[in-house]
């Protein structure tokens, strides 16, 4: 068995999780689309960014605070929304919200969420986003909407990368159902944990309380689901209905262009949120860390830009700020920490993550978050100045695209 105190990074606690859970759920949380290529490549890319330090500054008092998306937060960290969080301890997002609101950062319910709008707000006295998937039907997705205004939610989070499934086939190579059944596949993995077992038993199960399923929560496979249930049609001018009847900071998650921010710019919405899904649905798109400068150089006079995908170290949260993003998401740290050890593993993931942080800060020589900046970072493996005959010149957009 892992111990809590033995994990010091969020390896340490994909590993203590994969130990806990039963072998379809943990691979529901690792894995991602087809090749798993963009999974790979949104952490890998971070790799190809050297930091520069820069000594001989007062770092005494390392300041992180900064709000985005309207919230308030304590470091430039939202927590991303999670599917299914109480399958994977019943803790689930309750305790998620929690930590998320000690730690002084913003929890995000998915509309997949396995806890309802009105639990988490009595549970999270911190910044709340509710993520929107938009759904076939309009009464619905303006029904969730009202919901989120009652209970007081900070921010609305349309997610618009999830028009059809992406095609995850460990989940297929497992037999993953919603809520998970026992079946010819997956006997044998399940068997082998009966502590978790035992915590999903005694746990009631899980519901999805904030989008109604047709037979009491049984969703079948998660494609399923989505091939039922997700709006195929997306537009500017819905968004723009949405945005209209939300009223308070509304931002659009999984965008990956710059023609799309733009758009996005256009239509007046607060922020975006950089994003592949982690990499669970369209395979072979670019790294989000490779695209961020690009995005930020077109539209982050007009919204925030946020970069989620592959952030694992407290130095991949500074190389994007570096780069240019307001903040940073991240989703499957956070679930390993609670698969592993419930509500305490949340918290050490977040108080590792935070220290890494801002030890990363002091040790570039920044005090605050607005003496980060792209003179900050440099392009591993590029030739060194003396060869290339220029000076050293600072990361440029064109330098972004030329290690791609
Ligand atoms: C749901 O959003 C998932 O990625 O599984």
């Amino acid at each position: 068995m892992s111990r809590l105190e033995d994990c010091f990074n969020v390896g340490d606690f994909a590993a203590a999780a994969r130990r806990r859970l039963p072998a379809p759920l943990f691979h529901y949380i690792a894995g991602g689309a087809d090749d798993e290529l963009t999974l790979r490549a949104n952490t890998e890319a971070f790799a190809r960014y050297d930091l520069v330090p820069q000594y001989l500054h007062d770092i005494r008092k390392v300041d992180m605070r900064r709000s985005v998306f309207g919230c308030p937060l304590e470091w430039p960290l939202l927590l991303s929304p999670t599917g299914m969080t109480r399958v994977f301890h019943p803790a689930g997002e309750l305790a998620v919200a929690r930590e998320a609101a000690r730690a002084g950062v913003a929890y995000s319910l998915s509309t997949m969420g396995t806890t309802s709008i009105e639990a988490v707000a009595q549970a999270c006295s911190g910044p709340k986003i509710y993520q929107l998937y938009l759904l076939n039907d309009d009464g619905l997705n303006l029904h969730m909407i009202e919901r989120c205004k009652a209970a007081g939610f900070d921010a609305i989070c349309l997610t618009v990368d999830t028009i059809v499934a992406g095609n995850r086939e460990r989940d297929l190579r497992h037999g993953l159902t919603v809520p998970p059944r026992l079946n010819l596949k997956n006997l044998w993995s399940f068997a082998q944990r009966p502590h978790w077992c035992l915590d999903y038993l005694v746990g009631g199960g899980i519901s999805l309380p904030n989008v109604p399923t047709p037979d009491g929560g049984d969703l079948g496979t998660l494609a399923a689901f989505f091939a039922a249930k997700m709006e195929q049609n997306i537009t500017w001018a819905r968004v723009e209905r949405l945005m209209q009847h939300w009223g308070k900071p509304f931002v659009i998650k999984g965008l990956q262009s710059v023609s799309d921010a733009r758009n996005a710019a256009a239509a007046g919405v607060h922020g975006i949120i950089v994003s592949n899904h982690g990499g669970r649905q369209l395979d072979g798109t670019a790294a989000t860390v490779d695209l961020i400068a690009n995005i930020v150089d077109a539209v982050g006079d007009q919204l925030e830009v946020v970069l989620d995908g592959g952030v694992r170290r407290g130095s991949h949260i500074v190389k994007a700020l570096a780069m240019g993003a307001r903040a940073c998401m991240l989703g499957r740290p956070y679930l390993y920490g609670l698969a592993a050890f419930g509500q305490p593993g949340v918290q050490r993931v977040l108080s590792l993550l935070r220290q890494e942080t801002a030890r990363t800060l002091a040790l570039l020589g920044c005090a605050n978050l607005d003496e980060i900046n792209r003179q900050h970072i440099t392009v591993a493996g590029k030739l060194p100045h003396f060869l290339a005959g220029t000076d050293h010149p600072p990361l440029s957009t064109t330098l972004l695209r030329s290690v791609k």
